[in-house]
């Protein structure tokens, strides 16, 4: 199978996870679309969705979706999103498509954080995908410095050689080259770093359910 076809397994397999007449919390990336195009077969059994980024809200709409400000949310059973690592405890690496701070806010909100991802998303380990750290524009050196005497080497995301800017008009810094031992710790230690918005790592509120897509089907982890 190809990495699309286990994305799409997965985001398949996720459907039924969604609740009827309830708000669905959607997340962002390739596999998050693959799922935004299963959901749009069942969009009248759902009253409206969330969107964790301006990517994902527009897609949406794209299929006739009703996309809600979070703030006019109280309940939301679950939210569905990828990710770029995930290891046994459910704790998650996130953020490789930049939309990490909406991705943990709307997560916050949900009874039940559901991951779909690829099979190659599973770690032993976090760390080998560099870190996201979104961070206000004018505290990235400082931040830098702080994040690479973490251990590990704190670099600006670029886009077309400028400095990426997030849907809430912020940078992207992403830390190579650390082995993450203790995700929840480092949470929050990063969280404590005056400038950071928001780090990539989902430890405190990890995934409650894994959808993994592997070549002989689709595996829960809980
Ligand atoms: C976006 C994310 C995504 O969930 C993560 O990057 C995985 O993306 P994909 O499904 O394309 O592999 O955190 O900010």
């Amino acid at each position: 199978m190809t990495q699309d076809e286990l994305k799409l397994a997965v985001a398949q397999a996720a459907i039924a996870y969604v609740v009827e007449g309830e708000i669905v919390g959607v997340g962002t990336g390739s596999t998050a679309n693959f799922f935004i195009d299963e959901l749009a077969k069942m969009k009248d059994k759902i009253k409206a969705a969330v969107a964790s980024s301006e990517a994902t809200a527009e897609r949406l709409r794209a299929h006739g979706m009703t996309v809600l400000d979070l703030n006019e949310v109280t309940r939301m059973p679950v939210y569905i999103d990828g990710a770029d690592e995930i290891n046994a405890s459910g704790a998650m690496i996130k953020g490789g498509g930049a939309a990490l701070t909406r991705e943990k806010i709307v997560a916050s909100v949900a009874e039940k954080f559901v991951c779909i991802a690829d099979g190659s998303k599973l770690v032993d380990t976090l760390g080998r995908f560099p870190l996201p750290v979104e961070v206000i524009p004018m505290s990235y050196a400082v931040v830098g410095r702080q994040l690479s005497a973490l251990g590990g080497e704190a670099k600006l995301r670029l886009k077309d050689g400028q400095p990426l800017v997030t849907d809430n008009g912020n940078y992207i810094l992403d830390v190579h080259g650390l082995q993450i031992t203790d995700p929840m710790a480092l949470e929050n230690a990063i969280n404590n770093i005056v400038g950071v918005v928001t780090v990539g790592l989902f430890a405190r509120q990890g995934a409650d359910v894994c959808l993994l897509g592997t070549a002989e089907g689709v595996k829960t982890l809980k």
